[in-house]
């Protein structure tokens, strides 16, 4: 099957080119010319595991091509995926200035019977809102074929996430669209689920806000667990044994970043309101997140007795996840700024997302080369992302080298037999007792 793609951000990308490893003929189109051109290089703008390889294994087998011309790119495709990135706007609401461009963009190389799939995450009512766009933009008379596909790829794991995904998800009012879709995943061996536009666009919102909730609920429960003397690591295991509960997105910490749990939840909670439907449980769900970004500070605060002048605390890893480079709404961020607010001296290591760290976090910390140079002489340790490099690090080594060992973890990811085994040691976990 010939497809076509615009967007060539985390989602199209990895589509792209997982559509090119089952054996559809694909162009991805941005307009962005330098991407396009690294792009053809098979040079990813991204950090994914995996990726690269497939990237260079499709363009050698010609399957796989990236163009900036929306012509070359949609001639003759039978499927055109939109997936351009729907940020969040100032108001809390998606923002949809992208897709829309993109729909202009398409509506003047669209040939008739070329169905429209996409796969952005967008507000309920959207999909019909593109294809009055496309409509209203064509040279000729054409009712454009119009398909809501969400995507559930994780930042990480999106290779994985897309070739061995549990569920697709199909909108559309016409029954012949949703077909060829799913005609085109087939060699996925993928259950589809084929449902009405509207309930697929929402299928993905209340999927990510469902995920976020579970995350903020667990962080409420960790805060407890530390007021009365419970354990929030058993606390999980025992409630997600409950397959009606399940045990994913139970892990207690610093709160959930990146590029769409953030977005998504506020973009729900604000169409909920323009519905009059007020969602009252995802407020909650940003309350708890929001204080937990910031709850190793306020640890940190405490031990010294309100003062962090002049102290050296080592931040051990800034991306918003493992696995990944990306800062969106990294809780490194907020972290950073508060404690240089505090007039603390701030090093800071992760192992891949230190170049898009400094854009963000810019000069309130300095940038260390590896762990052991970032705890140096520390009076305190932030553990902030649990990079296996983190997780399996020589807590004996490390504590040598601080000035004071003093660990907070905000992913509770440190091994606690190598904890025990150091002498003067403290550890302050979430939801835990400390050590
Ligand atoms: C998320 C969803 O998991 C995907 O299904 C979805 O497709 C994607 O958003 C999207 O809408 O594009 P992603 O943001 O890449 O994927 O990463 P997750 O692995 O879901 O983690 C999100 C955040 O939650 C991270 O900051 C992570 O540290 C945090 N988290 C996750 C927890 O704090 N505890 C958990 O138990 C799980």
């Amino acid at each position: 099957m010939k497809v076509a793609i615009l967007g060539t951000g985390y989602v199209g990308l990895s589509t792209g080119v997982a559509l090119a490893e089952i054996g559809h003929d694909v162009c991805c189109i941005d307009v962005d010319g330098e991407k396009i051109k690294q792009l053809n290089q098979a040079v990813s703008p991204i950090y994914e595991p995996g990726l690269e390889e497939l990237l260079i294994r499709n363009l050698a087998s010609d399957r796989l091509k990236f163009t900036t011309s929306h012509r070359d790119g949609v001639s003759g495709a039978e499927i055109v995926i939109l997936a351009v990135g729907t940020p969040q706007g100032e108001d809390g609401a998606a923002d949809l200035t992208f897709l829309e461009q993109a729909a202009k963009d398409l509506a003047a190389h669209l040939e008739p019977n070329t169905i429209v799939v996409i796969k952005s995450t967008v507000p309920v009512g959207t999909n019909d809102e593109v294809k009055r766009i496309i409509e209203a933009n064509c040279s000729e008379e054409v009712s454009v074929r119009i398909v809501s596909n969400p995507e559930f790829l994780r930042q990480g794991s999106a290779m994985k996430d897309t070739l061995e995904a549990e569920r697709i998800i199909i909108g559309s009012d016409d029954q012949g669209a949703a077909e060829k879709v799913k005609e085109m995943y087939r060699p996925l061996h993928v259950p589809c689920i084929v449902t009405t536009l509207r309930s697929a666009e929402m299928i993905k919102y209340a999927s990510n806000a469902f995920l976020a909730t579970k995350i903020s609920f667990i962080n409420g429960i960790a805060n407890l667990c530390e007021a009365v003397g419970a354990d929030v690591n058993d606390v999980a295991r025992g409630m997600g044994m409950d397959k009606r509960i399940g045990e994913a997105f139970l892990q207690a910490g610093i709160g959930y970043g990146g590029s769409c749990f953030p977005k998504d939840v506020k973009a729900l909670y604000h169409a909920a309101k323009q519905s009059g439907k007020d969602l009252g449980l995802l407020a909650e769900t940003m309350k708890i997140n929001e204080e937990q970004r910031v709850l190793l500070v306020k640890k940190a605060l405490n031990r010294f007795n309100g003062k962090l002048t002049g102290k050296k605390i080592a931040m051990l890893g800034l991306a918003f996840k493992p696995e990944t480079d990306d800062m969106r709404e990294a809780p490194s961020i907020e972290m950073a700024k508060l404690l240089h607010e505090h007039g603390a001296e701030v090093i800071a290591y992760d192992p891949v997302a230190t170049k898009n760290a400094k854009k963000v976090i810019g000069d309130r910390v300095s940038y260390a080369c590896s762990i052991l140079e970032a705890v140096n002489g520390a009076d305190a340790v932030l553990i902030v992302t649990e990079w296996d490099e983190i997780k399996q690090l020589d807590v004996a080594g490390l504590v040598e080298k601080m000035k004071h060992p003093i660990i907070f973890d905000g992913r509770n990811c440190l091994d606690e037999e190598k904890i025990r085994a150091c002498q003067n040691i403290e550890y302050y976990p979430v939801g835990r007792p400390a050590i």
